[in-house]
């Protein structure tokens, strides 16, 4: 099976988390939306000369999945390589099984992010496929991406958090002798913007939130107009000045000292993951409980010499108690991803 690697489409920061440059094309469709509670999927169709044809994604649950759209507006040729972040369904839900509706077309060549995890196709569709001479490869790791929470969602009751933090190389996460509050370079930002894009909120703490003034947006050309607004979350320990409510209506405060109470109020708010990046005492609110599932550490290459260091705390609980899973280097920073051992 012929996988795309470099070099032909526009550069899309994906490509850096190890994804073929055509299946980053599909991801990023992915993110346009979120069909809660359906997973992110998206899929992208290209020519013998891996050129895009097309591509769509799954808009809500009820309309039609990113498959049967791009299915209903391509013409698809025997020759072309469909790529999709997920493994296509099998079942016949409140939409037609996906593997068998791409069996009624000319496909030959389908390349997927990952194997389903719901057992109504687990591994079922690809089998499926391949018995019909459809040539299936697998991607790993891109429905994890897009879906963090999607192997753990027979638990409703659990929210999937992943952690995140622009720190400098001697450990300083926010520099006083500048007014520039970012750390990390511009890729390690378009990276942040995607993972926002995975999530359904994210949060920071008060804190943060007065020094700061994060927008807590998505920030990325292709997902501009999209639909996927992950919820902006503030976490405040004590009660708000209503000032400060009403200014920032778009925002969501949550009052409560307790990481129970946040947890409780955000599952009722319908999240499953939450993205949190920081400051330094949340940071460490969650590691200490044992929250993370994930945790992307973005660092720069220098020394800040003035500023707020995350501490010893965070150094020692991140080697103590996660695994460094990926080393991934972003030009002159260094992006090191865990999870939770
Ligand atoms: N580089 C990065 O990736 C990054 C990301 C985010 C933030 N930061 C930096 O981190 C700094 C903020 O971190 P932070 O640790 O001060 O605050 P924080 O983690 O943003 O917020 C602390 C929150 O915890 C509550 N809290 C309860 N007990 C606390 C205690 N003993 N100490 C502190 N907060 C307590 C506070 O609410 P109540 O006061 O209402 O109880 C507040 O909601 C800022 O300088 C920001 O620029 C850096």
């Amino acid at each position: 099976m012929f996988l795309y690697k470099a070099g032909q489409f526009l550069d899309n920061n994906l490509n850096y988390l190890n994804f073929t440059k055509a299946m980053s094309i599909a991801a990023l469709e992915a993110l346009k939306s979120n069909p809660s509670p359906n997973p992110k999927v998206g899929a992208a169709l290209f020519d013998k000369n891996m050129k895009l044809k097309n591509k769509s994604h799954h808009l809500k649950k009820g309309k039609d999945h990113a498959e049967i759209d791009l299915i209903t507006k391509s013409n698809i040729q025997d020759t072309d390589y469909l790529y999709i972040t997920l493994e296509p369904c099998f079942h016949d839900d409140t939409s037609p099984s996906c593997a068998k509706e791409l069996l009624k077309t000319d496909i030959k060549n389908i390349i997927i992010g990952d194997i389903d995890s719901d057992p109504r196709t687990y591994g079922k569709s690809v089998d499926y496929l391949k018995s019909n001479k459809i040539n299936v490869s697998i991607e790993n790791g891109v429905n994890d991406f897009l879906n963090p929470y999607y192997k753990n969602s027979n638990n409703t009751k659990e929210l999937t958090y992943i952690g995140k933090i622009g720190i400098s190389n001697n450990n300083i996460i926010f520099n006083n002798d500048s007014d520039e509050k970012y750390i990390t370079n511009q890729i390690s930002l378009d990276l942040t913007h995607l993972l926002r894009a995975t999530c359904d909120a994210v949060l920071v703490g008060k804190n943060t939130f007065l020094i700061d003034d994060p927008k807590l947006n998505i920030r990325n050309k292709e997902l501009d107009n999209s639909t996927n607004k992950p919820l902006k979350v503030i976490w405040w320990g004590s009660s708000i000045p209503s000032t400060t409510k009403n200014k920032y209506s778009d925002y969501t405060f949550i009052e409560t000292s307790s990481l129970k109470q946040l947890e409780k109020i955000l599952l009722n708010l319908g999240c499953r993951t939450v993205l949190v990046e920081g400051g330094k005492f949340v940071h460490e609110k969650f590691l200490r409980n044992s929250k993370y599932s994930l945790f992307y550490e973005f660092k720069s290459d220098f020394d800040i010499p003035n500023g707020l260091n995350i501490g010893d705390f965070y150094k020692t609980k991140l080697s103590s108690s996660f695994k460094n899973i990926d080393q991934i280097t972003l030009k002159d920073n260094v992006l090191s991803i865990y999870n939770n051992k």
